[in-house]
């Protein structure tokens, strides 16, 4: 049922729904994969690519930390691929201390159709020693060094990191510039969860985001998904909640079959993100939208045009009775409006087919906006 529900792709890589495990060293190997064939996407690892980085491991295992080690690594790591072939869309966290293990590796991940993703993320002080991890992120340039060089190889490649440890906009605005198809969001905050952290990612960025940190239940993942997350993911809460990834897809499953905009954003006017640029009114009035505008590089008058061309001979051109003349002004269809459903009735536009149409508009403004630089 959930097989042609969404249309997710980045490059090679299709994940069925926008639900993923992520990786946790020492625990997520194949054989915990299994049992996890149903989410979207499944981050193996993190494993170690080099022998500086398996001897750290081996260091971190004796003070009591889970880790995988090999001294073999790379037979290890298409031994692992060899096993989760046809689970579902994988990717492989991995740790090195130079160059040259990722490009190894991301050959290998490129032979399976498999997502390779740079840990940037561990913070565990063996590792940071030798450069990997969260070093990564506080040396933007050799990350984009080494994100620049592995992309050559062809393969999907994933970022993680960890949020609020350096500038995350300039974090992800290099990250894209270097040519990384995705970024996932270790949105990690005193508080719990930084919402605020995906939502300035994706206004600053075009990247695939995959948001993670305390998703323990649908309201989290919704929130990440109504503030630019194209996915997310959870890693804790899969080992002391067993059902969560099923409880997620069946959840995001059912939003996507009643709007057909499963991350659609919450307007402007309640704290969404650009893409809810779509939603908003005739700039006629005092409101956020102004520095929205403002932020997007867009003035009143192109909003104005944008919206108006691109709803020419679309079913949303019109909407007699709407506060504007035009539902090309309408809010998002979860927002109870009789004057809007029916215009909706009247020209028998459903309620999935008027998002999807919501949707493409979106992302022509966010296209006009990154064009634009
Ligand atoms: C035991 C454990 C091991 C982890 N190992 C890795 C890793 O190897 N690579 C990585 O990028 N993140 C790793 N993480 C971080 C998780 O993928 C995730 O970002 C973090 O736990 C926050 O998400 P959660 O709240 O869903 O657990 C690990 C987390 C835990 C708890
Ligand atoms: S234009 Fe309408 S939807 Fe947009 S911020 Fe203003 S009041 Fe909210
Ligand atoms: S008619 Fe309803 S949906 Fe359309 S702009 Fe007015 S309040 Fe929003």
């Amino acid at each position: 049922m959930t097989e042609k529900l969404f249309d997710i792709k980045v490059s090679y890589a299709s994940p069925k729904n926008p639900i993923a495990v992520a990786s946790m060293a020492g625990i997520t190997d194949s054989k915990f994969a299994s049992g996890f064939k149903n989410a979207g996407l499944i981050v193996l690892g993190g494993y170690n690519l080099d022998k500086p980085t398996n001897d750290a491991a081996r260091k971190e295992i004796e003070r009591g930390r889970t880790e995988f080690f090999s001294d073999a690594p790379v037979e290890f790591l298409r031994s692992e691929l060899e096993a989760a072939k046809d689970f579902t869309t994988i990717a492989v966290n991995v740790r090195a201390a130079s160059l040259a293990p990722y490009i190894e590796a991301a050959n290998l991940a490129k032979e399976f159709n498999v997502i390779l993703e740079i840990n940037a993320h561990c913070r565990q002080p063996e590792m940071v020693e030798l450069g990997a991890g969260e070093a990564l992120l506080r040396d933007i340039p050799r990350l984009c060094e080494y994100i620049r060089e592995i992309k050559k190889t062809g393969v999907v490649l994933s970022v993680k990191i960890r949020a609020n440890v350096v500038n995350d906009t300039d974090l992800a605005k290099a990250i894209e510039k270097a040519g990384a198809d995705i970024i996932h969001i270790d949105a990690m905050h005193p508080d719990g969860a930084d919402i605020g952290v995906i939502k300035r990612i994706r206004n600053a960025t075009n990247l695939f985001i995959i948001g993670n940190n305390s998703v323990v239940d649908f309201e989290v993942a919704k929130e990440m998904f109504s503030h630019g997350a194209d996915m997310v993911s959870a890693a804790r809460a899969v080992r002391t909640q067993p059902g969560i990834i099923n409880n997620l897809i069946f959840e995001v499953s059912s939003l996507q079959s009643m709007t057909g905009w499963y991350n659609a954003p919450k307007h402007i006017c309640g704290g969404g993100d650009l893409r809810a640029l779509a939603f908003c009114c005739l700039p006629v009035k005092a409101c956020a939208l102004h520095g929205a505008l403002k932020q997007a590089g867009i003035s009143a008058e192109e909003f104005m045009k944008i919206k108006t061309d691109f709803v020419k001979n679309t079913p949303i051109e019109y909407g007699e009775g709407t506060c504007f003349g035009s539902m090309a002004w309408c809010c998002k269809i979860t927002k109870p409006c009789f004057l809007r459903d029916s215009a909706l009735e009247s020209i028998g536009l459903s309620d999935v087919e008027y998002m999807r149409i919501k949707k493409r508009l979106s992302e022509h403004i966010m296209k006009r906006r990154f064009n634009k630089g």
